[in-house]
């Protein structure tokens, strides 16, 4: 492939320094009025477009050639990126955990990433530690976490579950010396992958997480978890943490927090509460009793790009007691010296499991700052609302099941074909309707299984999605499953074949 080889000092104008300032007004500017446009005018959440279409355009791009240019680079850029991608702004966007994003959060993106601070020591970020800082400590305080809380932003929940559940292994190793392969950690038939993940990551055994069953509204049931505490202490096995969710990702179901809490003070097992969804409720005046009992939790994962209208990534781990944070910390000698620590110079990578970290907690700040808490939460409860409004909507439609009526903005159902031939295609039905309506890229939804079946699924996230807006949705899915039924349940009348949803 032919190098473009570049003349000397021809690439200093592209370095960000003080002479250079105009070059970034104009670019932040041009790149800002190309975001403005495509938001203004996105007619629906996606374009439709296909990966065997988009591949071939992201291929042919030469990426030794350069353009030399920001418009020109802008130019490519909607493209391969911008026409196409899926817009969470959008109302009709109703899939996953994402939600539109407010603008001080933007200007704290712009921000970051332009000064660059690194959060991982003092001389690498100065006022930015102190802002995470406040922030951690404003955060354990809505939780009702002590003076001794801590915590640390990540990238993630994965990221923020996987830390929990380090510190607690560790308290056990430390405590009880148990082996991996005796550890268990138990969470509910709901509770999100991300546990499992860090169970194998932290090299405990294929069996190490346990799963007791929900209730009908999908909570964990305290008595299942009893059952299982007590069956782990006769087999010899330790119970290093259970994790509780507050907002389990299919359902929004919050398990019984208080419950679960006693069970694990009893049993002296950590208890580990996976906010990440239901953390919107934190700032909710009207909701934030839904959370009772978080505050007996040894640690809690919280998702501000999940409910509190941030930007990816923004998440934190708090701990109720700060001092075990020091099982993730390692003192470098060219990073973060003891000495440093004894000085009382605050570096949050003793903290972290990253080194080089972003100064995500900026956009939170910003927030804040801007709005306050109470109108965060107000975003918040209005989905919530909505989501109250739209399970009545799907309750009373014949066409449809539901499941269960969520406390938070999720809706999980399944179009249900009329009873004869067509009965059997409905799991095929609720899929083919699924791709078809993400394929016209008139609205997004997702999808998951539920007691072997397929079901949809709708989070509502944005305040701006209206009645209406589900009203109309349904009405899609609804004539896409049909349609699916009614070429396919002629054939399935005289046959035993298996359906393939095109
Ligand atoms: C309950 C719950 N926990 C953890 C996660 C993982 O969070 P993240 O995607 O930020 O890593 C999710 C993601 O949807 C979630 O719903």
């Amino acid at each position: 492939m032919a190098m473009t080889s570049p003349h000397a000092g021809a690439a200093r104008p592209y370095l960000f320094n003080d002479r250079t300032v105009e070059g970034y007004r104009r670019a932040m500017a041009a790149a800002t009025e190309r975001v403005a446009d495509r938001i203004r005018r996105a007619d629906r959440p996606f374009s439709g477009v296909s990966p065997e279409r988009l591949t071939p355009e992201i291929a042919a791009i030469d990426l030794e050639r350069p353009l030399h240019d920001h418009a020109a680079a802008l130019d490519e850029l909607e493209r391969v990126y911008l026409r196409d991608a899926v817009y969470f702004h959008h109302p009709r966007y109703l899939a996953h955990l994402n939600c539109p994003v407010v603008i001080p959060a933007l200007l704290g993106e712009a921000v970051l990433s332009a000064v660059n601070s690194s959060l991982d020591t003092w001389d690498q970020s100065a006022g930015g530690t102190l802002i995470e800082r406040r922030l951690i400590e404003w955060t354990a305080g809505r939780i009702g976490f002590g003076p001794a809380a801590d915590g640390v932003f990540t990238s993630g929940g994965t990221q923020s579950n996987l830390h929990a559940l380090l510190l607690a292994r560790e308290e056990v190793r430390t405590n009880a010396g148990a082996v991996p392969s005796r550890l268990r950690v138990i969470t509910s038939e709901a509770g999100h992958f991300s546990v499992r993940k860090a169970a194998n990551l932290l090299g405990l055994g294929p069996d190490a997480v346990v799963t007791v069953e929900t209730d009908d509204e999908r909570r964990m049931r305290p008595a299942a978890l009893a059952r299982e505490l007590g069956r782990c202490r006769r087999a010899g096995l330790v119970v290093m943490a259970v994790v509780a969710t507050a907002g389990t990702t299919d359902f929004g179901s919050i398990d019984p927090l208080p419950e679960i809490a006693s069970l694990c003070r009893s049993a002296g097992v950590w208890l580990h509460v996976d906010a990440a969804y239901g953390c919107g409720l934190l700032v909710s005046r009207r909701r934030r009793h839904l959370l009772a009992g978080i505050e007996r939790a040894d640690s809690v994962t919280v998702d501000f790009h999940k409910s509190f209208f941030q930007p990816v990534s923004s998440s934190a781990l708090l701990v109720r007691d700060g001092a075990v944070l020091r099982h993730a910390a390692h003192h470098a000698d060219y990073l973060n010296p003891r000495r440093m620590a004894e000085r009382g110079i605050p570096n949050q990578v003793d903290k972290s499991l990253q080194t080089t970290r972003r100064f995500d907690a900026l956009k939170l700040w910003l927030t804040l700052r801007v709005m306050g808490p109470d109108a965060v939460g107000e975003l918040f409860d209005e989905v919530v609302d909505r989501a109250a409004a739209s399970y009545a909507l799907v309750a009373a439609d014949p066409r449809f099941e539901v499941v269960t009526r969520s406390p938070l903005s999720t809706l999980v159902f399944r179009y249900l074909p009329q009873e004869g031939p067509g009965r059997k295609l409905a799991d095929d039905a609720n899929l083919y309707a699924r791709e078809a309506l993400a394929a016209s890229g008139e609205a997004v939804v997702a999808g998951t299984t539920v007691d072997g079946r397929h079901h949809l699924k709708l989070t509502l996230l944005n305040p701006e999605t209206t009645l209406d807006d589900v009203a109309h949705v349904l009405d899609l899915l609804a004539g896409h499953a049909q349609r699916y039924v009614d070429d396919l349940a002629p054939v399935a009348d005289h046959s035993e074949v298996t359906h393939v949803h095109s």
